[in-house]
């Protein structure tokens, strides 16, 4: 019996996942299978144990359990711990151990992929859910100039940027999106789920500095803050490079091996 994984999610029937690893455990010749699995909506903790019983070495965590899978772990990496939330779950006779490898996923989409080198640059953090939470800190550890969090509900910005005060030295800034007025940035990432529902942010005009990136974390379809940043004549990539980046890092972390992600990422793109 090869080693068994899966992602629990709801809904899940959309996840790349199953593809990604089946694409990285071909690659590295590792007999494992890896399915999606959806569990219901208050019963997420029954079906991971249920899963870890049948013999479940390990399972990536998605919307919207990420929060319950922190609850549930019973080690947590600093990272996660960090993030306040956990994608990766390994399974180790009664531990149940809790990794984020979403930020490590984006800080590695960012650099080793798209060429973009975060440290001495203006960043702009766009929402302050749980998908901002998770890569502040591996943000804040590339060593930007300055790392600023606005969010439609300007409190929740101020609450995420002080969760992290001074733990990298940088301080976050927070503030609503009207004070983005008159501010340039070089890396500009929403991590909104706004992009979900196609509704356009309140972004003022400039907000985008020439030869600067537009990161949007939603991937598989064009949203209006990649047509935004396009319309200023920004350079724009989605989700599905950090999608496959933290994909590696959790199979690294289940496997010990990393597997190569230039050829996974180049299938998902060619179809
Ligand atoms: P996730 O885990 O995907 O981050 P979340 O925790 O519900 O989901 O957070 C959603 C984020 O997207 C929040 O920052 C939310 O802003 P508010 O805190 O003001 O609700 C932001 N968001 C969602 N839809 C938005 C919209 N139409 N305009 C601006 N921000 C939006």
């Amino acid at each position: 019996m090869p080693d068994r994984y899966a992602v629990f999610g709801n809904p899940i029937s959309h996840s790349q996942s199953p593809r990604i690893h089946a694409l990285f455990a071909a690659q590295t010749g590792e007999e494992m299978s890896y399915e999606a699995l959806l569990a219901p909506l208050d019963g997420f903790a029954t079906a991971v144990r249920a899963f870890a019983m049948s013999g479940g070495r390990g399972a990536n965590v998605t919307l919207p359990f990420k929060e319950q899978a922190f609850c549930l772990a019973t080690e947590l990496t600093p990272r996660a711990k960090a993030a306040g939330a956990v994608n990766t779950l390994s399974f180790d006779g009664t531990a149940l151990r809790g990794d984020n490898t979403d930020g490590a996923g984006l800080v590695r989409d960012l650099k080793a992929n798209l060429g973009f080198d975060i440290a001495g640059k203006r960043v702009l953090l766009l929402g302050a859910g749980g998908a901002a939470h998770g890569v502040v800190l591996p943000l804040l550890d590339e060593q930007p100039a300055a790392l600023t969090i606005a969010n439609r509900t300007e409190e929740k910005a101020f609450r995420l940027a002080l969760a992290f005060a001074g733990r990298r030295g940088t301080l976050p800034e927070a503030c609503g999106f009207t004070a983005l007025t008159g501010r340039e940035f070089e890396l500009v990432i929403n991590a909104t789920s706004a992009g979900l529902s196609d509704t356009a942010l309140p972004l003022p005009p400039r907000l985008f500095a020439a030869r600067g990136l537009a990161y949007e974390m939603v991937y598989g379809r064009e949203t209006a803050f990649m047509r935004q940043a396009h319309a200023a004549g920004c350079r724009v990539a989605d989700g599905l490079g950090m999608l496959v980046e933290q994909a590696a890092e959790a199979f690294q972390g289940w496997r010990g091996m990393r597997p190569a992600t230039g050829p996974v990422l180049a299938r998902l793109k060619s179809r």
